[in-house]
This record gives structure tokens, C-alpha cells and sequence, in this order.
């Protein structure tokens, strides 16, 4: 049985490795198809979990992973024994920046070595992580055909970018088109006929390298609008304007508009990262990447604007920054989920606590929190600590909050996000 006919038939064996926010939603997404899935992650606590059924993702509750493990559909491994029986590969590994700020690849190289002493002849392999334009063609490949493997023939290499939005209860892996760009005509079709099995629909792309491209020009655009609207916020505080009416406003235009609304900065694993990504290599081929470098600095100051509003409104009170009790609201990325990655809600505790304050957080997904050494937890949300606070700082917008009690008990709130809109609240607030 060659291997188009196993993926139609559902008898292709599948390895996942990576088994974080993108993989392991994946995984159990190709065992419901089923296919049988070994998962694979260096990190063995998370392997025994995942193997308990316990899930190590919000999206997917235990319940669902415990069946497909149950039923042995998807098996959990800290080690690549299974790679040589495998036909078809997905890498979801990480891809950050390093300490220079240039993309670390290093992650994807790791695996691509293992695969390249183990795989089999006619083998499908998929990198899902964000990466620059040219790693799939340039970097991985030829380290895969080292092995002897002909792309085309007997390995067939596609790129296909991820767009899990965790937490987005409307929009989850199966009802996001997938980008999938192959090397040769055949490394596209089999790639396409791969994840027509799991995904409504398949939008192919010509090559890897536009596939890599279609998702860094998706996370530089957010990051660029996040940024445009970040310094809208600013110059509407300049001339005395709201910017929350503003944006509002101009969202009721039918077309040609998009909204997006104003923060403290920008956090995840993408919008922040991936941008980077694009301009690195744009470097290599003497391109200064203008709106990326633009759009990072000033989603980079946003924490440091919300400082000076939190200086602000503890100055309307005679009060000084240092030795203020401040409680930030949401310390996750964004609402309703439970990443910290990268979250400007670390930038603003950092910068606060350098200016002496006394820090405090809630988080109804982050029970606690390393900073800079130290174990923060979170404290309940009742109306003692809150009035005990002399500075609420509302970072992010979880749904489970009750503004209205949250405002009663509140001297002062610091709002990036325009949460708190009652206006029979007792609490002075200071808006983004
Ligand atoms: N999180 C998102 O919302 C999202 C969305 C789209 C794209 N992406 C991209 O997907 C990729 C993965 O992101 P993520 O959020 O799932 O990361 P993650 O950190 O949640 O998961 C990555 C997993 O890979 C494992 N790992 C690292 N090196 C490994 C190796 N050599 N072999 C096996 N496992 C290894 C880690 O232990 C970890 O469990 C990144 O490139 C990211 O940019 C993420």
C-alpha cells in the first residue's frame, strides 16, 4: 500500500512531535480521525501526563484525551524509537528568539537530526512551527535527505503554518483553513490529502516558503494594527480624546476597516516573536523591515505608558509609586486562558517593582507566578483586598470578572482595557 492510499484509509501511522499548545490539539484531532498517533516530547513529566489522559493544553479537557489514549489511538513518548515505523511527521516544536533577539531554529534542527538517522522510505514530514521564510526548502530538507532520502521520491517535506487561537471557543483546529505549501507537486498532495482528513478545508499554497510567508504576513499584520491603535491610544490621550469612543466609532464603518482596540503590549508566543522572524531574514538580503521594527518598538513601550498611568493615578492621591499596594488584574496574555508567555502583565510588575511598589495579582487561570525568582500567588478577588489596594491595575479582561463589585471596592483603577464601563462606580479610573 503506498502511502497516499494509508492516509486515505487511515492506516498511516502518525508522529506528533512537540506536544505543547500546537501539537498535542493536533495529535488528538489525527487519533479522532483515526489514525493511530504516537506523540512525542522531551519533556517526559508532560509524556506521563498526556499518557495518564491528563491534558497539559486548556483546549482539550482530560475527557477527551483520556478516550483516545484509552483506546490506545494516541500513545505518549520521551524518546524517537517509534520515527522508523512512522509515515507521517509533525513538528510542533518551539521556535523563540534567542538572547540576541535572532530566531532560534535550534529546536527544529534538533528534531530534524533524529529524523534524518531514522526515518523510512516514503515518509510524509510537516513543520507546523513559525519559522522565516526558506527554513523548510533550505534547512530542513536537505538535513532530512542526508539520510539517503530523495524529496519527491521517497520523502515528501510541506510546510503547513498553525493558526490555533487558544481559548477561542468559535474557531478551534478543524474549522481554521490550513496553508499547506509542499516542495514538488507530490509532497503537496499528499501533505493536502493529509489534512483534508482532519481539517474542513485545505487552501494550498505553491511552496513551502509562501506558506511560511502567508502566516509571518497574518502576525506582522495584528502586530502593526495592535501597534497602530497602541499609539492612536497615546495620541488620543495627547489631545484630550477617548480613544475607546474613537475605535468604536470608526468600527461602524461597513468596509475597509478592522478594529482593534488598544493594550498594555503585546504577549504570546507569536505576535511579539514571529514578526522578528521576517525581519531576521530580510536582513540577510540587506532589507530593513520598516513597519515590523516600528510596530515592535512601540508594542515594546506599551508596559512603560502603563506605568506612567499607574504613576498618574497614584500622584492624584499624593502618593508615590514606592511602597504603593498595587493588585494587577490578569497576569495571562489575553482572556479567558491561561499563558503567560511573554505577557506585557510581567513587563508592568517588573517595572513597578523596580520603582518600589508593593505587587500583588489576581488571575482566575494563574494560580501562581515566578517573578524574577520569587513565587507570586494569586490572591482572592474580595472586596477586603481590593480596598486594601491603593492602585488596581486591570491588565487583562478575563470574563469571569465582575467589574461592577471589582469598582465598588476600588480606590483607584488603572483600565488598559476598558473593561470597567460603570460609570456609577465609587473608583476614580484611569483609562489606556
Ligand atoms: N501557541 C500558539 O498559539 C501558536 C499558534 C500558532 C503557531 N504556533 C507555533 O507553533 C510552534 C509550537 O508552539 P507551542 O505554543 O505549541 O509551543 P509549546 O512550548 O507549548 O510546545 C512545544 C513542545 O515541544 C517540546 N519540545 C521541544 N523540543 C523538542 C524536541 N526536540 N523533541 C520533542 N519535543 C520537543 C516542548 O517540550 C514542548 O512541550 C511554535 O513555532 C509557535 O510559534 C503557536
Amino acid at each position: 500500500m503506498n502511502l497516499s492510499e494509508k492516509i486515505q484509509t487511515r492506516q498511516a501511522k502518525i508522529a506528533v512531535i512537540g506536544l505543547g499548545y500546537v501539537g498535542l490539539p493536533l495529535a488528538v484531532a489525527c487519533s479522532e480521525a483515526g489514525f493511530s498517533v504516537v506523540g512525542i516530547d522531551v519533556n517526559a513529566k508532560k509524556v506521563a501526563r498526556i499518557n495518564r489522559g491528563e491534558s497539559v493544553v486548556q483546549d482539550i479537557p482530560d475527557a477527551q484525551l483520556a478516550a483516545v489514549v484509552a483506546d490506545n489511538r494516541l500513545q505518549a513518548f520521551a524518546d524517537y524509537a517509534h520515527i522508523p515505523d512512522v509515515d507521517v511527521v509533525i513538528i510542533c516544536v518551539p521556535t523563540p528568539l534567542n538572547k540576541s533577539g535572532d530566531p532560534d531554529v535550534s529546536y527544529i534542527l534538533a528534531v530534524g537530526e533524529v529524523l534524518r538517522d531514522n526515518l523510512k522510505p516514503d515518509v510524509l514530514v510537516v513543520l507546523e512551527s513559525t519559522t522565516f521564510p526558506g527554513t523548510t526548502e533550505d534547512l530542513l530538507a536537505p538535513m532530512l535527505e542526508e539520510s539517503g532520502l530523495k524529496v519527491g521520491e521517497d520523502l515528501f517535506v510541506a510546510f503547513s503554518p498553525e493558526r490555533i487561537d487558544p481559548g477561542n471557543a468559535r474557531y478551534h483546529l478543524q474549522n481554521v483553513p490550513k496553508v499547506v505549501g509542499g516542495i514538488t507537486p507530490m509532497c503537496q498532495s499528499l501533505a493536502v490529502a493529509f489534512y483534508q482528513t482532519i481539517i474542513e478545508r485545505v487552501v494550498p499554497v505553491s511552496s513551502p516558503m509562501a506558506a511560511e510567508m502567508t502566516k509571518l504576513l497574518e502576525n506582522t499584520f495584528r502586530s502593526v494594527n495592535i501597534a497602530l491603535v497602541n499609539e492612536m491610544a497615546i495620541m488620543c490621550d495627547k489631545l484630550g480624546l477617548n480613544i475607546w469612543e474613537i475605535v468604536d466609532a470608526a468600527a461602524t464603518k461597513p468596509y475597509g476597516y478592522m478594529k482593534f482596540v488598544p493594550g498594555p503590549g503585546v504577549g504570546g508566543h507569536c505576535i511579539p516573536v514571529d514578526p522578528h522572524y521576517l525581519s531576521w531574514k530580510l536582513k540577510q538580503v540587506n532589507y530593513n523591515a520598516r513597519f515590523i521594527q516600528l510596530a515592535g518598538e512601540i508594542n515594546a513601550e506599551m508596559p512603560i505608558y502603563v506605568v506612567d498611568k499607574v504613576v498618574d493615578a497614584l500622584n492624584a492621591d499624593r502618593k508615590a509609586v514606592n511602597g504603593a499596594r498595587i493588585l494587577m488584574l490578569g497576569v495571562a496574555y489575553k482572556p479567558d486562558i491561561d499563558d503567560v508567555r511573554e505577557s506585557p502583565a510581567l513587563d508592568v510588575l517588573r517595572l513597578l517593582e523596580l520603582r518600589g511598589a508593593e505587587l500583588y495579582y489576581n488571575d482566575p487561570f494563574v494560580p501562581s507566578l515566578k517573578m524574577n525568582g520569587t513565587l507570586m500567588t494569586s490572591l482572592p478577588l474580595t472586596p477586603d483586598v481590593i480596598s486594601s489596594m491603593d492602585c488596581v491595575v486591570v491588565i487583562t479582561a478575563h470574563s469571569t470578572y465582575d467589574w461592577t463589585s471589582i469598582a465598588a471596592a476600588a480606590k483607584v483603577i488603572v483600565d488598559t482595557r476598558n473593561a470597567v464601563t460603570d460609570t456609577g462606580a465609587s473608583a476614580r479610573i484611569f483609562r489606556l
